[in-house]
């Protein structure tokens, strides 16, 4: 029997396994089995994972484990570490997990050590740092560079902010970072409202030095430096490029000098740990910087070497397989209970999203799987203030990661219990719900007319079985935050191996820029002459802006 007979068997079974599971509440597999909190729990380079409360029986579970070895799970997670060309439709290899191994192992892609490569740019990154921190890098007047932005957009903005927001107790005093994002001039505007030139470093970050929002942002933002006090040669001192494209760097006007580099076998969305990360280590400093990179690493070597039993990332990922395939859920909320983390579900939005939003597998064949599920969240508590109401409640089900952190950063000694507290009530809620006969006897005991409580008991109805992870961790450390985005890297290129898709390439992004750029030309000139007609509905709105533009 070949394999892809044995996965239809697997699925098969599993659909099987899903029906009998059927009725059969979270709360009756707890009941039926007083190892399962335990059994269904794990810890790994920091990170504890306990996944009981999804709605998944031991069987299920043993059933993924096969399916994951059907998909020759164990091999694809090598030929990952290995640098095998598995982004297929753009050639190339994917390496992010070589930019955070410092161990001295080589892995060679195209006659180059991977690792070597990462490590000797990381460290002209970091002496670049080390200079402006110690002043010996300064502005053209003589000031410090005490205020970065970083101009870039999707993997060269995400990653960036996120972690740099993630690790505000550890932000180095007196420095400050923007992240400048938007086409919308608005945002640009609004943060150099904020800056002085002569203390400011922009920092250019796009790996291919072509995309429309960045270029004009930072041509703008050049033209900002030049419009207050700067030239050509002052501007040499506040403009550094993060990038693949060295000629594009150069034709803007940075030397190779301010460049620091990186490769085509590092993903956008993959790409923190690279150069990318430059304001992430001006900001919170180089030491921080490595040690974000060795929490990763410390979930990498986890990952290649941990059984598939016990592997967290392939756990994670197999539970989500379950929800998405088995039990039908096309939503996944990531809920991070600590604030410094209110930019992890943006992140996780364009790393996920991008990576298995996709419907053609490998061998160009439309997928008969349900693949990425849509990825949204909020820091809770704010979250519960605002769309939990649906969570609980709603007729769309939706899976939910709670993550969260032991010990706050903060010393408001009586916030952090409540933090916690609500952490853990909220997969509680979800899962236990409130019955009918719970709710009238509630009402009974405030006590309600018998008519008052029929009228709102089923209002009061919570239906519960609803499935969760829960992840936490001592202190939101960089080694811990490293660990955590590694693990959700890692969860992605697992669902990708098993719904058989390509998580590497992001051709559905492409569509769209090519219609703006048709579209441009008719905005700015008015000019519509030889051009392709727009659909009706278009070239009705083009005509109602055009009439009323200022
Ligand atoms: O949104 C598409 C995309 O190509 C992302 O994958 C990437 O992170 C982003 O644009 C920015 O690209 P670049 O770093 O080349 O400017």
């Amino acid at each position: 029997m070949t394999a892809e007979d044995n996965g239809r068997l697997v699925w098969d079974a599993l659909r099987e396994e899903q029906e009998r599971l059927g009725d059969v509440s979270i709360l009756a597999l707890f009941a039926d089995d007083s190892e399962r909190a335990e059994d269904f729990s794990l810890d790994a380079a920091g990170l504890h994972l306990d996944y009981s409360k999804n709605h998944v029986s031991k069987d299920a579970l043993q059933l993924l484990l096969q399916l994951g070895k059907c998909c020759d799970l164990p091999a694809r997670i090598e030929g990952l570490f290995a640098g095998e060309r598995i982004n297929t439709t753009e050639d190339r290899a994917v390496l992010h997990t070589a930019l955070r191994d410092r161990s001295g192992q080589s892995v060679w892609v195209d006659g180059v050590d991977a690792c070597l490569a990462a490590s000797a740019e990381r460290d002209r990154m970091l002496s670049f740092v080390d200079e402006v921190h110690s002043g010996r890098r300064l502005g053209a007047t003589g000031k410090p560079l005490t205020t970065v932005v970083n101009i870039g957009i999707g993997g060269s903005d995400l990653g960036p902010v996120m972690v740099v927001e993630a690790l505000r107790p550890y932000w180095i005093k007196g420095r400050r970072a923007f992240f400048v994002s938007n086409v919308d001039g608005q945002h640009l505007a609004d943060t150099l409202m904020q800056l002085d030139p002569e203390t400011t470093l922009f920092i250019v970050a796009s790996k291919t030095f072509t995309t429309q929002e960045t270029m004009t942002n930072a041509r703008s933002a050049m033209n900002w430096f030049l419009n207050h006090g700067g030239d050509q040669e002052s501007a040499k001192s506040h403009f550094v490029a993060l990038s693949t494209n060295e000629t594009a760097v150069s034709a803007f006007g940075i030397s190779a000098e301010n460049t620091f580099g990186f490769w085509d076998w590092v993903g956008g969305r993959y790409s923190l740990w690279s150069s990318i990360g430059l304001p992430i280590a001006l900001q919170v400093g180089s030491d921080h910087f490595v040690e974000l990179l060795d929490g990763a690493f410390a979930m990498d070597e986890h990952f290649r070497y941990a059984d598939l039993a016990e592997n967290m990332p392939a756990l994670l990922a197999l539970i989500g397989v379950w929800n998405r395939n088995l039990e039908g859920i096309g939503v996944h909320a990531v809920l991070p209970y600590d604030q410094h983390l209110h930019r992890l579900p943006a992140y996780l939005q364009q790393a996920d999203m991008e990576s298995n939003g996709k419907s053609v597998c490998l061998d160009g064949q439309w997928t008969a799987l349900k693949t990425g599920p849509v990825i949204f969240g909020e820091a809770g508590t704010n979250g519960q203030h605002a769309f939990y109401q649906l969570l609980h409640q709603g007729t769309e089900l939706v899976s939910c990661d709670f993550i969260g952190a032991v010990n706050s950063q903060s010393e408001m000694a009586d916030h952090h219990p409540k933090l916690l507290a609500n952490l853990l009530a909220q997969p509680r809620a979800l899962m236990c719900g409130k019955s009918l006969d719970e709710v009238r006897e509630e009402l009974f005991s405030e006590g309600l007319s018998a008519d008052a409580v029929e009228t709102l008991a089923p209002h009061k109805v919570f239906e519960g079985n609803r499935p969760s992870n829960t992840i936490l961790m001592d202190r939101l450390t960089p080694e811990n935050l490293g660990a955590l985005i590694a693990l959700y890297e890692h969860k992605i290129f697992v669902q990708g191996v098993i719904w058989g898709i390509n998580s590497f390439d992001q051709w559905g992004v492409e569509l769209g820029k090519q219609l703006a750029s048709d579209i441009l030309p008719r905005l700015v000139d008015g000019a519509s002459d030889g051009a392709t007609v727009l659909d009706p509905s278009t070239e009705q709105l083009l005509q109602w802006i055009r009439n009323r533009r200022g």
